[in-house]
């Protein structure tokens, strides 16, 4: 098995359902007030952690009490946290999240995370080797991501980009990727259209092998060299979908690093995002390795 790094953000989500989104000047009654781990790379370092990945992170949290208790919350999922550091007089990332039927809008005060810095780069990935797997996403400054990416690279490391949420200047980090997972709207972004083909051959054109397409309620496609994979979501009651694309991340991740092909990966990955979307939260509701393969077990005694 190789090794995974999450280079990224940690943030403490602060959850609220309301029943639709409220009008300037409108106060809204809403339940379920919930205050939990999140943040993009921290989800994906956890993911892969609760999923049976040997995982390093990098990031930074605030010298507040939620940093701490991201901190410990990742160790206790498996992720090893020797390089995330704590800033002085700085709060923690901060996402507050409006939960409506089921959807998420999310509003980030980047706190601690606008301070990570090249050392903490060169930190995580001083023991890494050849076919270990480097995960960002941009929920930290870019010109600090495509120096984790281009030391990866150098290392012989495979690079996912999660180019979320989407930022000017992105393409900076496309000569140091290999692998570029948006979600559809991002893909639509960033590629200026929605025609799968059109798009990724924009992409490959810029050095990216190959593109993964995950799209909500439709599951996800697979594109590299000519060929396409798809595969519908599973279907599941979907409670909340906050963390969901995270896990689908870290899990293929896992399966990677694990030496599997993408295929497999995809298909694994796929089905721990249909645990997430069924629970509330966003680390607490990733599943476990055990979890997913129950789903695997499910499938084939009903073939
Ligand atoms: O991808 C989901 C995450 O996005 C949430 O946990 C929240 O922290 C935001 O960063």
């Amino acid at each position: 098995m190789r090794d995974i790094y999450v280079f990224g953000s940690l943030n403490m989500d602060l959850v609220i359902q309301s029943p639709y989104l409220p009008e300037a000047g409108e106060t809204l009654t809403g339940s379920g007030f919930l205050v939990n781990p999140g943040g993009k790379g921290a989800n994906q370092a956890a993911a892969c952690g609760k999923l049976g990945g040997r995982v390093h992170m990098a990031g930074c949290v605030g010298d507040d009490a939620f940093g701490q208790q991201m901190k410990e919350n990742l160790s206790r999922y498996g992720v090893d946290t020797g390089c995330v550091r704590s800033v002085e007089h700085v709060s923690s990332g901060i996402a507050v999240i409006l939960l409506i039927n089921g959807d998420n809008r999310i509003i980030l005060d980047q706190g601690a995370n606008a301070f990570v810095c090249v050392e903490d780069a060169e930190r995580l990935l001083k023991n890494a080797r050849p076919g270990d797997v480097l995960l960002v996403q941009l929920e930290t400054p870019i010109p600090i991501v495509k120096e984790a990416m281009r030391i990866a690279r150098e290392k012989g490391c495979i690079t996912i980009l999660n180019p979320a949420p989407l930022k000017e200047g992105v393409e900076a980090l496309f000569p140091y990727t290999d692998m570029i997972a948006p979600n559809e709207t991002e893909f639509a972004a960033l590629t200026g259209t929605d025609i799968l083909g059109k798009g990724s051959r924009m992409l490959m054109s810029a050095g990216i092998r190959e593109v993964i397409v995950t799209r909500g309620s439709k599951g996800y496609c697979y594109i590299s060299d000519g060929k396409l994979v798809t595969e519908d979501c599973i279907k599941a009651p979907v409670v909340d979908t906050t963390g969901a694309g995270d896990t689908f991340l870290g899990a293929m991740a896992v399966k990677l690093a694990d030496g599997e092909h993408i295929e497999s990966a995809l298909r694994f990955a796929n089905r721990a995002a249909a645990v997430t979307v069924q629970r509330r939260g966003a680390q607490v509701a990733i599943p476990t390795l055990l979890e997913v393969e129950e789903i695997f077990r499910a499938q084939r005694q009903r073939v």
